[in-house]
């Protein structure tokens, strides 16, 4: 029996993650922690998400994982060194990944990013686009603070009339601001949080011909890599997940099942504000 994988958000949008994640790999068990009774992290201090996104990794090590993934931009923009840094077990983020799908699939060299304040202002995006692209010619990076989207969907409101006129006010200005005089269109739009790949049937529709990248796909691929799966899914069993929220809000089971497309059982509330994440040189 292998240890479990551990996946954290602030909320229900690592649900996002942990579906790639089951999809690639149904036969792993997985720990999922949302950490409910703070969302939202975007509007937070970059410390303040370290402490918190410290808090989460602590709780899942002690539940004895064999990976963290970190299904949260946010945390992913300001902790991901600082939790490596204390465990001694991979840990993935969502940044890397998403970029490098973002550099591999755009031809007019107009990269969209939208995501919570916390993330677009950290620049995380821009720098590791830049990163990856080493000496090629740097494509153009539009980052846009979609600070609604999170609380919308928490509501579960993924296909509510509100949801669709902010999504449309959003995007708007996203495309205004990229669309410099004689520039070319934005082709590909990272959904750098989340929670915005259970808006996609929305975004897509909105943006046709946009290629999104839903940041939890392509972190998926990098966990399987690491814990080096090759063969295909094989079991039919029922998926092994063990639900965690530090609050546990009345419509998280609703929302998790029609997401998730199976039964989610029990929802644990876990207790983590005393948790303390040690960096391994210090501690
Ligand atoms: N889903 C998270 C992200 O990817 C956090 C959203 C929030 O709590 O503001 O950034």
């Amino acid at each position: 029996m292998t240890a479990p994988i551990g996946v954290f958000d602030s909320g229900i949008g690592g649900l996002s993650v942990l579906r790639e994640l089951l999809r690639l790999m149904p036969d792993e068990s997985y720990i999922y922690l949302g950490d409910s009774a703070r969302v939202p992290y975007g509007t937070k201090s970059a410390e303040t998400v370290r402490l918190f996104a410290g808090q989460c990794a602590q709780f899942l090590l002690d539940q004895g994982v064999q990976l963290i993934v970190v299904a949260c931009n946010t945390a992913s923009a300001v902790a991901l060194e600082t939790i490596r840094a204390a465990v001694d077990v991979p840990v993935i983020g969502m940044i890397e990944p998403a970029a490098r799908a973002a550099l591999q699939s755009t031809r007019s060299g107009q990269i969209g990013v939208i995501g919570t304040r916390g993330t677009v202002s950290s620049g995380a995006y821009p720098a590791v686009i830049q990163a990856l692209n080493g000496h090629a010619p740097a494509p153009a990076v539009h980052s846009f603070a979609c600070p609604l989207f999170v609380p919308l969907v928490e509501e579960g409101w993924i296909d509510h009339p509100a949801t669709r006129l902010v999504a449309q006010d959003y995007l708007d200005h996203l495309f205004a601001h990229g669309a410099a005089a004689g520039s070319p269109d934005i082709d590909t739009l990272v959904l750098g949080c989340t929670h915005y790949p259970l808006l996609k049937p929305l975004l897509h529709e909105l943006l046709p011909s946009v290629h999104l990248i839903d940041c939890g796909e392509h972190a998926a691929h990098v966990a399987r890599d690491i814990l080096c799966h090759s063969a295909p899914p094989s079991s039919n069993a029922a998926p092994n997940v063990r639900f965690y929220l530090t609050d546990i809000p009345p419509a998280f089971v609703s929302i998790a099942e029609r997401f998730l497309g199976f039964s989610v059982g029990g929802v644990e509330r876990a207790d983590i504000d005393h948790l303390v994440l040690v960096d391994k040189m210090m501690g």
